[in-house]
């Protein structure tokens, strides 16, 4: 947790940004989630924008603001002796409030009671788009708003009131950025343990849980489910069942995620026999050269669509001297044609959630009313295309894989519009894919790659610590 200062200086901001709104903005903490029974409940998450807000890392809270009066209060339950006899002694609701600078608490009852009561009285409600269904059930219920629309913008959830929590949590403070920077360094280590245990015959399943249990004995845990696979040419597999089989590439995807709930991501490539084909090193050059485009152009002044498009363009140059595309760069990169080979975006926001805010809406924080998303394969697919300003936290995750099933539907449907050598990724199908991935943040002048020491990244520098290991 902060000093509760921080936390009353972002309501105070909050209501700045909200000036001219009328009614109150209500913040549902996340409740228990069972597992498979009430009372054997999945490990506990706050709601990341509960946590921005008013800092309690507990199940069970809410909160209010009046966005006219600016009062505020916190809603929790004191214990009771049956609960002291299962948790031990707890602190009081209202010596928590006094941690977040919040002198009004109350029982969490009159949560609901004063939802109600604003409801009767015709007072509007600006509420997030619920990440968790009990909070879309419980808004619902207390609105009468349609539980289908409590997540939509505009028909429930409220439009001023997740513009305004966008534009703040997208520019990170200092004491952000430090707890951003441990969950790098937890990062690093779990990518350590993860490079070393990349050997020939080891199970990846077993090379997860080594690296899962780093963040788990540093950290909270991983900052989401790990991406560790020799078929990489899926993007997000997590299915970890395979033999580490030389001649393969294995892809490491993961993250930690620090004790006060903020990301790391970091993606890495191993030659699984610890040296790469010449086949696999032309490519990893490429990708791992692409990345450093992208960090070199990353600062304020530039847009991270600008940033992706560049990076597209450096892959296609590099693949067309290559011979897997031929013809003019300018006009692969107008029709797409990167996108048979990075389907994906060349990265996202990054902070107390692993891709930030996705619960608020995709468009509302990579994009806001900057830009409109493109519907090409790649480009479509960039999670934040903003201009770029100090204080942003972005990943910088440029990629190259082949996919025989994307391939075949472009070669069947003409999608390639003739600049695709197939007959040169024939030879392809069973290559994989290539990620390359560090968190970035966008400085006054530049950008700096967070945590303390960078992860090996040059195909020789990890082919001579891999024969170290
Ligand atoms: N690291 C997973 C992702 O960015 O989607
Ligand atoms: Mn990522």
């Amino acid at each position: 947790m902060f000093e509760s200062s921080v936390y009353a200086n972002r309501r105070r901001v909050l209501l700045e940004r909200m000036a001219g709104a009328k009614g109150i903005a209500v913040f549902v903490g996340n409740a228990d989630a069972a597992m498979n029974y009430r009372g054997n409940d999945y490990k506990f998450r706050q709601d990341s924008s509960f946590m921005y807000y008013w800092g309690i890392d507990e199940p069970w809270f809410a909160a209010v603001l009046d966005l006219e009066t600016g009062d505020e209060c916190l809603f929790g339950n004191d214990v009771d002796i049956d609960d002291i006899i299962w948790m031990g002694p707890q602190p009081s609701v209202a010596s928590k409030g006094a941690l977040i600078g919040c002198s009004r608490t109350a029982p969490l009852p009159e949560f609901d009671k004063t939802v109600l009561e604003a409801v009767a009285k015709g007072r509007r409600i600006h509420f997030l788009p619920p990440a968790r269904y009990y909070n879309q059930m419980k808004l619902a219920q207390l609105t009468g708003i349609p539980a289908d629309d409590v997540r939509k913008v505009g028909a429930g959830a409220s439009e001023e009131l997740v513009k305004a929590v966008v534009s703040m949590r997208l520019i990170k403070e200092a004491c952000e950025i430090e707890e951003i920077d441990k969950a790098c360094e937890i990062g690093y280590e779990m990518h350590t343990e993860a490079r070393r245990g990349c050997k020939p015959g080891v199970l990846e399943q077993e090379i997860v849980g080594r690296m899962e249990g780093i963040t788990l004995s540093k950290g909270w845990g991983v900052s989401f489910t790990t991406i560790l696979s020799q078929n990489g040419e899926t993007l997000h597999n997590h299915s970890h069942h395979q033999i580490i089989t030389p001649g393969r590439l294995l892809v490491v995807d993961a993250g930690a995620e620090s004790n006060t709930h903020y990301a790391s991501d970091f993606t890495r490539t191993y030659p699984c026999s610890g040296k790469f084909t010449t086949k696999q090193r032309e490519i990893y050059d490429i990708v791992e050269q692409a990345n450093e485009v992208a960090y070199s152009l990353t600062k304020p002044g530039t847009s991270y669509w600008d940033v992706h498009l560049a990076t597209a363009r450096y892959m296609l140059e590099q693949l067309k001297a290559l011979d897997f595309v031929r013809g003019d760069v300018d006009e692969m990169l107008h029709q797409g044609i990167s996108g048979l080979f990075m389907p994906h975006g060349l990265g996202h926001n990054m902070g107390m959630d692993v891709h930030d805010m996705e619960d608020l809406g995709e468009n509302y924080v990579g994009y806001g009313d900057e830009r409109q998303r493109h519907p090409l394969l790649g480009l479509g697919n960039l999670r934040m295309a903003r201009n770029l300003k100090p204080g942003h936290v972005v990943t910088d995750e440029p990629g190259i894989y082949f996919i025989p099933a994307l391939i075949e539907q472009w070669k069947r449907e003409g999608t390639d519009k003739g600049f695709v050598n197939y007959a040169k990724l024939t030879d392809y199908y069973d290559f994989g894919g290539i990620r390359l991935e560090d968190d970035v943040l966008v400085t006054e002048d530049g950008a700096r790659r967070l945590g303390s020491r960078r992860l090996p990244i040059k195909s020789k520098d990890v082919e001579d610590i891999m024969s170290q290991e």
